[in-house]
Parts: C-alpha cells; structure tokens; sequence
C-alpha cells in the first residue's frame, strides 16, 4: 500500500513536466497507469496535451480516463516522455520491460527531447542487475538466442548468466509482447558493464531490443510515501 502510494506521490509530481500543447509520451506499468489517470482528471479540467502510448494496455487506460491520443507514425518528435522503471543506478541508467513494453518504451523515450522517469524509491540501486534484464527476442530461434544472450552476459562480466524464457503466471505459456515477440529475462544479478552488456545485446541476432535505457533519462522522481525526491543528471 505505502509503495503505491510512493508510486503515485512520484506520477504526480510528473505532472509540472506536462505543459498545454506537449506530445507526452506515455510510459507503461503501474507507476504511470496513475500518470494516465491524473492526466485524464487534467484533460477534463482543460488541459490540452496528446499522448503517445508505450503499450496496449496504456493506450486502453488512457482512452479509458479521455487523453487524447496519436499513433507513433503521427509524430516525428516528442515533448517529454514520462515512464516507469524497474531499477535506476546514480548514472540514470535503467532497467525497463518488467511489463515487458521495453521495445516500445524505448523507442518513444528516444525520440523525445525529454525522459523522466517516475518510480517508488525502491527502485533506486548502486549496481543493476538486481532485477532480471528483460531482453525482447523473435520467436524464431529463441532457445539459440538464449544461449547467446547467456555468453553476452558471461563475456561482459556479469554475475549471473541464467536467462528464462518469460511465462505467464496464470497458464504457463510464453508471454507475447505487443510486437508478437518472446521476452528473456536476464537474470545477470550484478551487470559489470552496463553499456558493454548493452552493445552485446545489440550484436545477437534474433534480440530485438533489450531493457538497458542509458543516457535516455535526465530526470527522475523517486516516490516516498510522504512526497517525492526530483533528481536530474
Ligand atoms: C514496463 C516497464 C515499467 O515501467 C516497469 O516495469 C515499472 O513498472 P511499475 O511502475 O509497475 O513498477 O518498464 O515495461
């Protein structure tokens, strides 16, 4: 209860980044599912913004509260993007895809002139590699994949080098991302090198796109129970 009330106390205070006229990316996950909402009771009260989604759960939340809304193709540039993360080190390096939108994720994050992430102070860490590295593969050849993500992890010192394919909880089958991919989950518990772990990722055929953001965030605002923190690089 405290850690959704961080994760709300950090998505509000998101919302002095959002300005009339702004194309807003709109990050997936449950610390901006309450960004979506607090967006809609501003689009109500006169705000005038339109959001790119990050994933099909966000675009079905935000047509749900009224944020006006474009599709990717209807835009060359972003204002700001606002999204979750699952771990944040002091270098505003991140790990995304715990709900597995990485691949869209990043793609709206890149091309927006701004980043902030919106997170509960728990996700702030020394090292990442904590949480799994969530890496979005084709479904063709993923076990091949696999293996080659294990030796990336290996090559670039890290400490743990098991990868999962992810499965739903409910019925055990692969999870599916929006773009009809696998998700591996890296469990590489301290990544050495996150910009080397990165390019090697980058270098495996059949990996798409992987859930190290780095030198995308310039701004993140941890969440406490009782206010937030607003960190810039
Ligand atoms: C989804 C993400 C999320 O931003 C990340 O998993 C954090 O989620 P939450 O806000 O629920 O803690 O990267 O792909």
């Amino acid at each position: 209860m405290s850690a959704d009330l961080a994760k709300q106390n950090a998505a509000r205070a998101a919302l002095d980044y959002v300005k009339d006229g702004m194309i807003v990316g709109l990050g997936t996950g449950s610390t901006s599912a309450h960004l979506v909402r607090f967006l809609g009771e501003r689009v109500r009260d006169g705000l005038k913004i339109r959001g790119v989604p990050t994933s099909e759960a966000t675009r079905n939340l935000a047509e749900q509260v009224g944020v006006p809304l474009l599709e990717i193709s209807q835009v060359t540039a972003l204002d700001v993007d606002i999204d979750g993360a699952d771990e944040i080190d002091p270098g505003f390096r991140l790990i995304k895809g715990g709900g597995g939108a990485l691949l869209r994720e990043k793609i709206v994050a890149a091309a927006s002139r701004q980043m902030v992430v919106i997170a509960d102070e728990t996700k702030w860490v020394k090292t990442l590699g904590e949480f799994p590295l969530p890496v979005e593969v084709t479904r063709f050849g993923f076990m091949l994949t696999l293996e080659r993500v294990r030796e990336a992890l290996r090559a670039t010192g890290c400490a743990g080098d098991e990868v999962s394919l992810r499965t739903s909880g409910k019925s055990n089958e692969p999870v599916i991302t929006d773009g009809g991919n696998y998700i591996l989950d890296a469990h590489a518990r301290k990544i050495a090198d996150p910009d080397a772990l990165g390019d090697a990722l980058k270098r495996v055929a059949g990996v798409v796109e992987h859930g190290l953001f780095i030198g995308l965030a310039q701004t993140v605002i941890l969440g406490r129970a009782d206010g937030a923190e607003i960190k810039t690089l």
